[in-house]
Formats: C-alpha cells, sequence, structure tokens
C-alpha cells in the first residue's frame, strides 16, 4: 500500500507497561518466562522493567532479578525504565543495555508520576542520559500525554515538541510519543506528530497508544502514513499506568501485527508464536487476552 513503511519494528512493552499496574500476581519467574517467549516470537525491542521506587510502582520491583533470569539475545534489546540517577544505577548494575527516561508533555501529570515539573525532570534526565551515554547504553526517550492529559485535559502538540526536541538533544535514539489515557482520534494524532516532525525526524520517533478508547489502531495507521514506522504495543494489551486512572492497556501487540501483516508491512514477528505468549501470560492472571485478534485466533467469543 502506498504511503505506508514497508518494515515496522514493534517495542513491545508488555513486561514493564502492561504489567507494572497489575492486581495480580505475577511471579518474577513468569515475567523471565513472558520476556523468553516474546524473544522467541521475533520481537527485537522488549521493555523488560523498570528501575522506579518500589514505593511508587511495586510490582516492578523485582526488574534486577528479571534482568539476571532472561535468556538474552544480542540481536535483543531489553530496556528498562530509569528516571533518575539512582535508577541508572540499577540498571547499570543489572547490564542494561539501553535505558529509557520518561517525561510528560503536562505539568500535572508529571507531578503525579514523578513527582517534579517539567523543567526539573528535564534536569533529572540530563545528567542520566550523559551518564548512560558515557557507559555505551542506549537511550529512549518517552513523552507522556501527548494527546490528552488526565489532570489538565488539552495539551499542546508545541510542549510535545519541545520535550521530543530536549530528548534529542541530551542523545536519546529514539522519543516515543505517548497517548498515556488513549484520548487521541486519528486526525489529532496526525496533526501531533506532524508538529514533532518540525522538531524531530520521523525515523527518530515512535508511537505508544494506549487503547483506553478503543481508538488506538486507527490512530496507528494514521502516524504510519504520517511516516512513522516503529510502534509501541502491549502483548495481550495487558496494562495501564498507575498515575492515569481508567487508562487501560497498550494497544495489543498481536493486533498490531495483524493489522501490518494484512497490508503487507513487514516486522520480522510471527504472530502465532506472539499470541501464545499472550495465552500464557492471559491465563497466568486468569483472565480471558486483550487482544481481539488472539481471541479470534483462539475460536473464542469474538470468533
Ligand atoms: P520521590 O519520592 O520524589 O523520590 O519520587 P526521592 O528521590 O525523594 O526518593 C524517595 C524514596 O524513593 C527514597 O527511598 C529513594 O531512595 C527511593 P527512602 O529513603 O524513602 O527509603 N528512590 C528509588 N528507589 C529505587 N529506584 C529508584 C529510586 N529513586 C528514588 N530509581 C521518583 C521520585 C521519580 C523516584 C518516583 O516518583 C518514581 O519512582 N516514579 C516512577 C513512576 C512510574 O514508574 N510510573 C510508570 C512509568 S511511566 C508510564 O507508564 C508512561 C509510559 O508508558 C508512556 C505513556 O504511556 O505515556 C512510559
Ligand atoms: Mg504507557
Amino acid at each position: 500500500m502506498a504511503g505506508l513503511p514497508k518494515y515496522v519494528r514493534l517495542v513491545e512493552v508488555g513486561p514493564r507497561d502492561g504489567l507494572q499496574n497489575e492486581s495480580g500476581e505475577v511471579p518474577t519467574a513468569a515475567r523471565i518466562e513472558l520476556i523468553d517467549r516474546l524473544a522467541d516470537a521475533g520481537l527485537k525491542t522488549i521493555e523488560s522493567g523498570s528501575f522506579v521506587s518500589p514505593k511508587w510502582v511495586p510490582r516492578m520491583a523485582d526488574t534486577a532479578e528479571v534482568m539476571a533470569g532472561i535468556r538474552r539475545r544480542d540481536d535483543v534489546s531489553y530496556p528498562v525504565l530509569v528516571p533518575n540517577m539512582k535508577g541508572l544505577e540499577a540498571a547499570i548494575a543489572a547490564g542494561a543495555g539501553e535505558i529509557a527516561v520518561f517525561g510528560a508533555a503536562s505539568e500535572s501529570f508529571s507531578r503525579k508520576n514523578i513527582n517534579c515539573s517539567i523543567a526539573e525532570s528535564l534536569d533529572r534526565f540530563r545528567p542520566v542520559c550523559e551518564a548512560a551515554l558515557k557507559q555505551g547504553m542506549r537511550v529512549r526517550g518517552y513523552i507522556s500525554c501527548v494527546l490528552g492529559c488526565p489532570y489538565e485535559g488539552t495539551v499542546e502538540s508545541s510542549a510535545v515538541a519541545a520535550m521530543a526536541g530536549d530528548f534529542m538533544a541530551m542523545g536519546c535514539y529514539e522519543v516515543s510519543l505517548g497517548d498515556t489515557i488513549g484520548v487521541g482520534t486519528p486526525l489529532a494524532a496526525r496533526t501531533m506528530v506532524d508538529r514533532v516532525a518540525e522538531v524531530v525526524a520521523r525515523d527518530r520517533l515512535a508511537v505508544h497508544f494506549h487503547d483506553t478508547y478503543g481508538q488506538a489502531l486507527a490512530n496507528i495507521l494514521a502516524c504510519l502514513e504520517r511516516g512513522i514506522a516503529v510502534i509501541d504495543s502491549s502483548v495481550a494489551g495487558l496494562g495501564g499506568c498507575p498515575y492515569a486512572k481508567g487508562a487501560t492497556g497498550n494497544v495489543a501487540s498481536e493486533d498490531v501485527l495483524y493489522m501490518l501483516e494484512g497490508m503487507g508491512v513487514e516486522t520480522g514477528v510471527d504472530l502465532k508464536r506472539l499470541a501464545a505468549a499472550g495465552q500464557f501470560i492471559s491465563d497466568l492472571l486468569g483472565r480471558p487476552s486483550g487482544s481481539r485478534v488472539a481471541r479470534a485466533m483462539a475460536g473464542g467469543p469474538d470468533s
């Protein structure tokens, strides 16, 4: 199809974004097995955890054990989220090759999520990025609330563009644009991406949609048509953000892959294996997969 990238890199965020807010028990061994299964399915970037305050996000407290337990492959990156120097030190100790710093385009969300203003967060990230780059790590930047904030409502795309430029200046190889509460619609997503692309090249941008309002696939297609070729998604549609009440999971990886395959876009990921990984974690959590495609493939109620 004209206007679409030939190849899309899927960034799997299920083991981090998906599980960070999970109320059910997820044993460390299960997160490890999930990550290994996702690598077996062909994913090359698998966000595996975060080194944040365990008081803020208790679910990710076992990230060091997870990093020690996974079967690491040379061709797969296993990034971890890091909010400050303490997090970076833990990431280095765990042998992480890639970190992600995470800010927000809205002041209120920044305070709720990382307990500081946007300006303070940037001051905090600068030395973290510098030290990580010195260690030979790759750094990704996340921006939350790019299409709306749970506390402030509308968010200006100029604020998103400004932070994206700051992340690039800090040496991030990519900036992921997060619709944290899933409120965006395709035209808004397209306009926002075009505004950010005035500051950061499109091949350095990724999109990260939560599917709260069922708009994620439509938004992704709109962004693909604007030259974005990196998509964050979560196996079985796991997820939510502890500081964005009501936010549901990320768009399901299986659903994104099915759409891309249907349009002839390559990813290198095997849908059956991916769905099996989703089934594994859904069974463990004791609920049906959040992926429509996975349920259809399993002959479930939607087939
Ligand atoms: P704070 O309370 O201001 O931090 O939190 P502090 O520096 O005053 O430290 C307080 C305590 O936390 C101290 O412990 C520190 O040692 C400890 P105490 O002395 O009280 O025992 N601490 C840490 N422990 C472990 N690892 C660390 C660390 N840092 C401090 N790295 C802080 C500030 C940033 C730490 C906190 O707000 C925090 O951890 N926030 C993380 C929130 C989070 O992980 N949110 C979810 C990820 S973002 C997301 O999901 C959005 C995304 O998916 C994109 C999208 O969808 O939009 C990425
Ligand atoms: Mg997210």
